[in-house]
């Protein structure tokens, strides 16, 4: 018999594999890497601009003369004219405030040449009011665990096509009955937006058939097979984004779970979710900040309960890109890097906000992790673990005086070598962890980029 590896099985596809262009770009932190400036910098040239998980769970800010754009939903890549976006299969919609963000694009002049995959789940009104209150993960009350729950659970699901489908109304009362229980129980509490001890469930399904009779016009107008449409662009030469949206440690599977969000954020998630083979994807972006934020609860072994955190959360202007909540911020941690550009494995680094750490003396990153007395360098697989890390700060790093805007212009026009020493060592110690870095990003505009 011949050995399996030395038949046509195990070619390795030379001469048919084609030189696809794509692009994943994804957070190697806890998401608010920046990954919006980055896909908005590659959506320039670029056909189509693919989201492939999470929700309006997430916030990609973009800066250009002199707006500011904060999408949370809508692809980035619809503030490029003539860049296609889709939402495809792995995503969460919520039929709302994707209305109301399509609305303010157009106020600003931006028609989004958008498709929606009938396969992506949609966050219905109980879904955020089940999403409410004060939960001990911290989420964003944006309705997205519930939503990703009943698509998991299948018979509670409500999808795009469902939802946009003539059928619609017969769908949801079929919904809201297997749901009783638990509608009456979230419909307790005086905060929610519907009490079932008012309102009969038919009542309410009557009232939510009106407050989304206006939209499920237009989503179902914007319906189209996005898999197959993302597939054809590659095969046909065509560069494509896959965006990602919060980061690898809120992954519902590499995430320090329970403290992470219900979708896949990682480089392969960009295949389950947008519905395109491992082979088509030739580039993978993670993108990391100079140092690390978290917003919501859980561990975050690196955070600065100090002055130190105030400045980098006040320079940085940590707060929520969804929410407004403050966010925690901490020096950079090598381990989660070295686990996340693990499981990503980045062709390039693109590192953010590195202007923040700008008068800051010394620096600390994080190379190791100390676990009742042992250190480690691998990230813990249990959350309980990573609760209980004390980090390890054998690199100290002299700091840089921050920035003004005539010595960032000369960076921008020297690039790299135009850092002070001291950043471009800070910058060489963080590839040690990330793997090579293609872009530092100085600034929140999309002028404020280092290309290297
Ligand atoms: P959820 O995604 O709203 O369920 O929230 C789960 C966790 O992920 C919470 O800690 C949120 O703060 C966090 N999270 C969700 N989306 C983002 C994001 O885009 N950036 C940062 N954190 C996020």
């Amino acid at each position: 018999m011949r050995n399996i590896y030395d038949c046509s099985l195990a070619r390795t596809g030379t001469g048919t594999r084609k030189n696809y262009d794509s692009y994943i770009v994804v957070g190697g932190q806890w998401g608010d890497e920046g990954k919006g400036k980055v896909v908005d910098l590659l959506s320039e040239g670029a056909h189509l601009v693919v989201r492939f998980n999470g929700g309006p769970n997430a916030g990609h800010t973009v800066e250009f003369d002199g707006n500011k754009f904060i999408l949370h939903a809508i692809p980035t890549g619809a503030l490029r004219k003539g860049v296609k976006c889709a939402l495809a299969n792995g995503v969460v919609l919520d039929p709302l405030s994707f209305m109301k963000e399509l609305e303010d694009l157009r106020k600003h002049g931006y028609e989004p040449d958008m498709t929606i995959s009938p396969g992506a789940h949609v966050i219905m009104d109980y879904h955020k009011i089940m999403d409410g209150g004060k939960n001990s993960i911290g989420t964003t009350g944006r309705g997205i665990g519930p939503a990703y729950s009943d698509k998991a659970s299948r018979y509670t699901a409500m999808r795009v096509g469902d939802f946009a489908e003539d059928g619609f109304p017969e769908k949801l009362m079929d919904i809201l009955r297997l749901k009783e229980h638990e509608l009456k129980r979230a419909g307790i509490t005086k905060r929610h937006l519907f009490d079932l001890r008012r309102e009969t469930l038919r009542e309410y399904a009557k009232r939510l058939e009106e407050m989304y009779s206006p939209c499920r016009e237009k989503i179902r107008e914007l319906t189209g097979d996005v898999s197959g449409l993302t597939n054809e662009a590659l095969d046909s030469g065509r560069r494509v984004i896959f965006e990602g949206a919060q980061g690898t440690l809120l992954d519902v599977d590499f995430g320090t779970y329970p403290f992470v969000t219900s979708s896949s954020t990682t480089a392969g998630g960009a295949c389950t979710g947008a519905g395109v083979s491992p082979v088509k994807m030739n580039r993978v972006i993670m993108v990391v900040k100079a140092y690390t934020t978290r917003v919501g609860n859980g561990p975050l072994p690196t955070e600065l309960k100090d002055e130190t955190g105030e400045r980098i959360r006040d320079v940085g202007g940590e707060f929520g890109a969804t929410t407004g909540r403050p966010r925690r911020c901490g020096w950079f941690d090598g381990v989660v890097a070295r686990y996340t550009a693990g499981i990503n494995g980045p062709t390039s680094v693109a590192l953010t906000k590195l202007d923040v750490l700008g008068g800051i003396y010394p620096l600390y990153i994080c190379s190791k992790y100390r676990i009742d007395g042992k250190e480690t360098d691998r990230f813990p697989g249990s959350v309980k673990d990573v609760e209980r890390a004390e980090p390890v700060y054998d690199i100290e790093m002299r700091g840089w005086e921050p920035w003004d805007e005539n010595q960032k212009g000369r960076i921008l026009e020297g690039g790299f070598d135009a850092l002070p020493d001291e950043a471009k060592r800070y910058v060489d110690r963080l590839t040690e962890f990330t793997g090579d870095v293609g872009l530092i990003s100085i600034g929140p505009k999309r002028q404020e980029t280092i290309l290297i």
